[in-house]
């Protein structure tokens, strides 16, 4: 293996007692390029050909009071395909906040479960005295790849293949951009949320294929609402407003509280790509929380989406987590959520919702064929979440046409990420070519990138290559086929093939 340390950094982490800055959380301070990298098991498959990214909260300083795993800073790990080689980097994300801790030498903004109070510096989204840490998410868009959010922010563009820093796109709207941006690989577009706690509380907008912003509307709310994820179709954009929320009074007193309530509907927007605000069409449905959608199509007069329901979206606290921790551990755990594979059917005639439970299993993080989103669809593939803890340990693939699934679960020791699918150079099904993913193997100490064949998929990983030191546990990921990130539009120039 040959391994090219980039930079190492000062950090300041003490993990203590807390139960995600150790074992499969300890945080990265490397930045390395390997190559040549050793193949453990089987072969690396030379009919892929494109960049496995995954964002990681991986933070460098420790924080003022406890930590939360949302509040690290985004280190985005690569593995990059091509002609039955594979080769690994990983960056953090050089975001403001990052980079204005380094200087400082320590923490200057406080975390999720912190006083906001003790921020040195004004915070950036939605909550307001936040740290952007771009820690959340990563799609590539023109081109380029884009992190992101979860509690909005100003999105930091990367070289999808070489991780340098593009910096911020220059159509980052004021209330910034949330996680869970969508891109349509067959218009390139790319289609964001934001949301805050100002009236309308909500804007929706469209980026096109060359990185120009060509819409961007309110979505009026009632109020400050938390979604996470949207969806869309060939014609229409899918926004949420759950009954999930801060506490308006504890707001007023500038307290982030969240509440459930029962008592209320959830509501989706459904408006045109390019539509405007009088056009949106509400719908209500049960009340719950979705972190996840899977995908979503069109039908005769219906919008079918997928995604992860929440049976108990305010789980009870967690018995038997470290003092400290209970709320935190009982958030994290889908199991105490109840997040189950759901179906919402929107008939725009009508102007009625139908739903239907579609799997009974604690399922989330899902993924598809890109080449599917917001098309019609047959697989879909969910991850398996280590009981108590947010981590994961298997996939099932679903097949929708059908009822059928499969499952795997890696051995005891090893934990993987989320899983895009990375279809086969001249596939022509839709579930031919692989689940690619991160393995933090605690019996090696080591990570390695993996590949589950969607055609076999009960026989687990064909393929796994080791890399150079063990990563942190991260969130979202992507596959970016490097046809696509060729044909970027403006952003993608001449890049290097690594
Ligand atoms: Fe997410």
């Amino acid at each position: 293996m040959q391994v090219d340390v980039v930079r190492r950094y000062r950090g300041s982490i003490e993990p203590g007692d807390h139960p995600y800055l150790q074992g499969p959380w300890t945080p990265l301070h490397e930045e390395v390029n390997a190559t040549e990298l050793p193949v453990i098991e089987g072969r690396v498959p030379e009919d892929i050909e494109g960049v496995y990214l995954r964002n990681t909260q991986n933070p460098l300083h420790q924080s003022f009071q406890r930590y939360h795993p949302f509040d690290g800073d985004g280190m985005v790990h690569m593995a990059a395909f091509r002609n039955g080689k594979v080769h690994y980097r990983n960056r953090f994300v050089r975001t403001k906040g990052l980079l204005a801790e380094i200087a400082h030498g320590g923490r200057l903004w406080a975390g999720l479960m912190e006083d906001p109070a003790l921020s040195r510096r004004p915070g950036w989204g939605a909550h307001g005295a936040l740290k952007d840490a771009s820690s959340t998410d990563v799609v590539v868009h023109a081109g380029a790849a884009l992190t992101t959010y979860y509690q909005c922010g100003e999105g930091y563009r990367m070289d999808p293949l070489t991780l340098e820093d593009l910096g911020i796109p220059d159509w980052s709207p004021e209330d910034g951009i949330s996680a869970h941006c969508k891109v349509d690989l067959e218009t390139g577009e790319l289609m964001f949320f934001n949301y805050s706690k100002k009236p309308p509380y909500m804007h929706y907008g469209v980026v096109d294929r060359h990185d120009r912003l060509v819409h961007y509307v309110p979505i009026p709310l009632p109020g400050p609402r938390l979604p996470h994820d949207m969806a869309f179709t060939r014609n229409f954009a899918i926004l949420n407003d759950f009954p999930l929320f801060w506490d308006p009074d504890l707001l007023a007193r500038g307290k982030h509280v969240v509440r459930f309530h029962p008592e209320m509907p959830s509501r989706f927007a459904v408006i045109p790509r390019r539509g405007t605000p009088d056009q949106i069409r509400w719908f209500e449905a049960a009340p719950t929380f979705v972190l996840h959608w899977l995908n979503a199509y069109e039908e005769g007069d219906e919008i079918i989406l997928d995604g992860y329901f929440q049976e108990n979206p305010m789980p009870t606290d967690y018995e038997g987590a470290r003092p400290g921790y209970e709320r935190m551990m009982s958030y994290l755990d889908q199991y105490k959520m109840g997040t189950k594979l759901h179906r919402w059917r929107f008939n725009l005639r009508t102007g009625r919702t139908s739903e239907q439970r579609l799997d009974d299993r604690i399922l989330e993080f899902g993924m598809i064929n890109q080449r599917h989103a917001g098309k019609p669809y047959r697989y879909g593939y969910s991850a398996v979440q280590v009981p108590g803890w947010f981590i994961f340990n298997g996939y099932v693939k679903h097949d929708l046409q059908t009822g059928e699934s499969w499952e795997i679960r890696l051995p005891e020791g090893q934990f993987a990420s989320e899983a895009p699918f990375a279809p086969r150079i001249g596939a022509r099904e839709e579930d031919d070519g692989y689940l690619v993913t991160f393995i933090i193997n605690q019996t090696t100490g080591r990570s390695e990138v993996a590949l589950i064949d969607c055609k076999r998929f009960e026989d687990g990983p064909v393929c796994r290559v080791q890399l150079p030191h063990q990563m942190a546990s991260g969130t979202h990921a992507c596959w970016a086929d490097g046809a696509d990130i060729r044909a970027g539009g403006v952003l993608a120039g001449a890049r290097a093939e690594g």
